[in-house]
């Protein structure tokens, strides 16, 4: 594998690529890899020739008080589980090669599917990911971009991003990863205490159970109060745990819901979603 740090290194390795027909499947992420952005690596290696992952912890989506100081960069280690994955490259950019100009263009996804759930609690982060991944995806112009469903809504908004600029690509999202507990799988676990790791389960499996009421027909209101209350009273503080339409992820009749949440253990933020067909 090789690692690049600037643009026109990069496109000059993928244009050899290229010109001998070689299709390009792209992994974006911000490092601290584990099982599930290995996961992604796997299916990028069968969709496609080569296989372009990326490092780069994106100042822009980041809130005044969030963690991007203390986010866990963690280079070596991740360039040793990309190279046991088979990737071919990976490409780390500093923030001044991202943003030469610094903060100048912001890809701001004017649609409904940022106003809810993580866009109404963290203003600009969207705004934030749709620029980076558009940067990305314009400098590696990849045949397929992966990503994980884990973060639902993200995948929604860089879909719209992508569609609305007409982006040559083909966006796929893969399962969410978890623990052998069901705890989906994300860099901020190992922020959480020993207890606190035995508690997070529970998020999944509050939504398992909702997601099984909601589909017998439950009244929708009452079910997701009791859900809210099995959560508090194990310790998270809830920031939104929404039932909403799958593609335009506001509440609707369809048939067709997904369940969003996002809650507090300690300090750290854990999201999660469950999709599930409504009687
Ligand atoms: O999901 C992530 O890791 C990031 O939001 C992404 C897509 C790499 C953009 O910085």
């Amino acid at each position: 594998m090789q690692t690049i740090e600037t643009i026109s290194r990069l496109r000059a390795a993928l244009k050899a690529h290229k010109a001998k027909g070689k299709t390009i499947a792209f992994v974006p992420t911000m490092g601290n890899l584990h099982e599930g952005h290995l996961t992604l690596i796997d299916t990028a290696r069968i969709r496609a020739d080569i296989v372009v992952s990326s490092i780069f912890v994106n100042p822009t989506q980041f809130g005044e008080n969030e963690d991007f100081d203390k986010y866990p960069r963690t280079l070596q280690a991740d360039q040793d589980k990309l190279v046991a994955r088979g990737c071919h490259y990976l490409f780390t950019p500093s923030v001044d090669e991202m943003y030469p100009n610094g903060n100048t263009l912001s890809v701001h996804i004017n649609s409904e599917i940022t106003e809810l759930h993580c866009g109404a609690s963290r203003p600009g982060h969207f705004a934030g990911v749709a620029t980076v991944v558009s940067k990305l995806l314009n400098i590696v112009q990849p045949d397929v971009a992966i990503f994980g469903q884990k973060d639902y809504q993200q995948l929604a908004v860089i879909r719209q991003m992508t569609a609305d600029l007409f982006l040559p690509v083909q966006i796929l999202g893969v399962e969410t990863s978890r623990e052998s507990n069901g705890l989906a799988r994300s860099s901020r676990n190992q922020y959480l205490t020993e207890q606190q790791h035995e508690t997070a389960p529970l998020l999944h499996d509050t939504l398992k159970k909702l997601a099984h009421a909601l589909s017998k027909g439950a009244d929708e209101g009452k079910a997701i109060a009791a859900a809210k209350a099995t959560l508090s009273a194990a310790g998270f503080v809830i920031d939104y745990l929404n039932v909403v339409d799958q593609t335009t992820l506001q509440p609707s009749d369809h048939s067709a819901q997904v369940i969003l949440a996002a809650a507090l253990l300690g300090d750290t933020r854990l999201i999660d979603n469950l999709e599930f067909f409504r009687p």
